[in-house]
């Protein structure tokens, strides 16, 4: 039930810092320190490299995950778009694990790889929102993200829970390998949590931007560098599926290689600008394309803010700044639907959960 939404997407937008709370207890014991399945431990230990599949949003989620995994628990990750997988098939390594990445359970393009994985004797772990489902009943393990229904076609809170629940699992098997973590992980997603309570009562901040900047564009481009970039991807998937403006998310030093040529006067540029050592460096990837005419956004994050920037964020750790960051992304894409009355919660054609390869 939306209650009194206007829109699904809007009230799962605002669900996110209580789906937060929800997978800090459900992953949390008695004592408040982090509770990870001990046969996934097992796993986790046993592999030598990790293959991450999973289909748009969630292959997503998959890029930043990878981050938590090498960083955090120190093991190799390779993350695979579904679709592609089986036609480029990488050379898997001695004792591959594979992990599933899926709202839905059902996608039939993740499935497939699963099954395929599952006949040559890989071991897999599905991380998802719905237990029951098939990608959660073919696997050895699964990973519940305790979102709640998620009932709008454009992921929202799956998306973040996808992100927490995938720095769980990174610090649960960094514990478990013995490994130190200079900061508290249970903290920093509460620090997060908090801040995407904050970001979701600031839905006025962002529709005054999206009605002074992208009220009829045609076109909208997302730059970042390093974790920024994966959210930049996220970003720019929200907007072109639910308000069909044509976005793409680059990387911020990739754009003198090709796609600064796209920019015209008033072309909008929506940076992110949340971590310390690319800060410099996509600030003046922004002057590169402000020089050519864009109309520049930049969201940054407090400590790291200019006087310019369109959006500050409240800071978070930053490994985590993705949970903060794709809150103003999906609110861009939700007023930017709304304001060309698009159909916010059913997209043209697309589906919910995609059963077809
Ligand atoms: O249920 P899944 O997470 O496997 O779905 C994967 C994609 O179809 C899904 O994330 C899709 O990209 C969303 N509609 C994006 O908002």
């Amino acid at each position: 039930e939306k209650g009194t939404y206007p829109h699904f997407m809007l009230k799962e937008i605002d669900e996110q810092p209580f789906v937060m709370r929800r997978i800090i207890q459900e992953y949390q014991d008695e004592r408040d320190n982090l509770k990870l399945d001990e046969d996934v431990q097992r796993a986790m230990m046993a592999c030598d490299r990790i293959y991450i599949i999973a289909a748009g949003t969630s292959y997503h989620a998959g890029l930043v995950g990878k981050q938590f995994l090498e960083k955090m628990a120190g093991i190799p990750v390779e993350v695979h778009v579904a679709s592609e997988f089986s036609y480029n098939m990488p050379l898997l390594s001695e004792k591959p694990l594979f992990v599933f990445i899926s709202q839905s359970g059902e996608t039939a393009d993740s499935r497939s790889v699963l099954v395929k994985m599952k006949e040559m004797g890989h071991p897999a772990l599905t991380i998802t929102n719905v237990p029951g489902s098939t990608l959660s009943r073919e696997a050895d393990f699964t990973l519940h993200l305790h979102a709640g229904p998620e009932i709008a076609v454009a992921s929202t809170k799956a998306y973040t829970a996808q992100i927490a629940v995938l720095a769980i699992l990174a610090v649960g098997t960094a514990r478990a390998k013995g490994l130190e973590l200079d900061f508290d992980p249970m903290q920093e997603l509460a620090i997060a949590a908090n801040a995407m309570e904050v970001l979701t009562d600031q839905k006025e901040a962002i529709e005054a931007l999206v009605r002074e900047n992208l009220g009829t564009t045609r076109n909208a481009f997302f730059i970042g560098r390093s974790t920024d970039y994966f959210v930049c991807l996220e970003g720019a998937l929200k907007l072109k599926e639910i308000s069909y403006v044509q976005a793409e998310g680059f990387a911020g030093g990739e754009l003198k290689h090709g796609t600064i040529a796209l920019i015209e006067k008033g072309t909008p540029v929506i940076a992110l600008a949340t971590q310390e050592n690319v800060n410099y460096s996509i600030r003046s990837n922004v002057q590169e394309v402000v020089a050519r005419g864009a109309n520049d956004m930049i969201f940054s994050m407090k400590g790291l803010e200019q006087d310019t920037d369109a959006f500050v964020l409240p800071r978070v750790h930053e490994l985590l700044t993705p949970l903060a960051s794709a809150v103003p992304m999906q609110l861009l894409a939700y007023y930017a639907a709304l304001h060309r009355d698009c159909d916010v919660d059913k997209p043209r054609n697309l589906a919910k959960s995609v059963t077809v390869e």
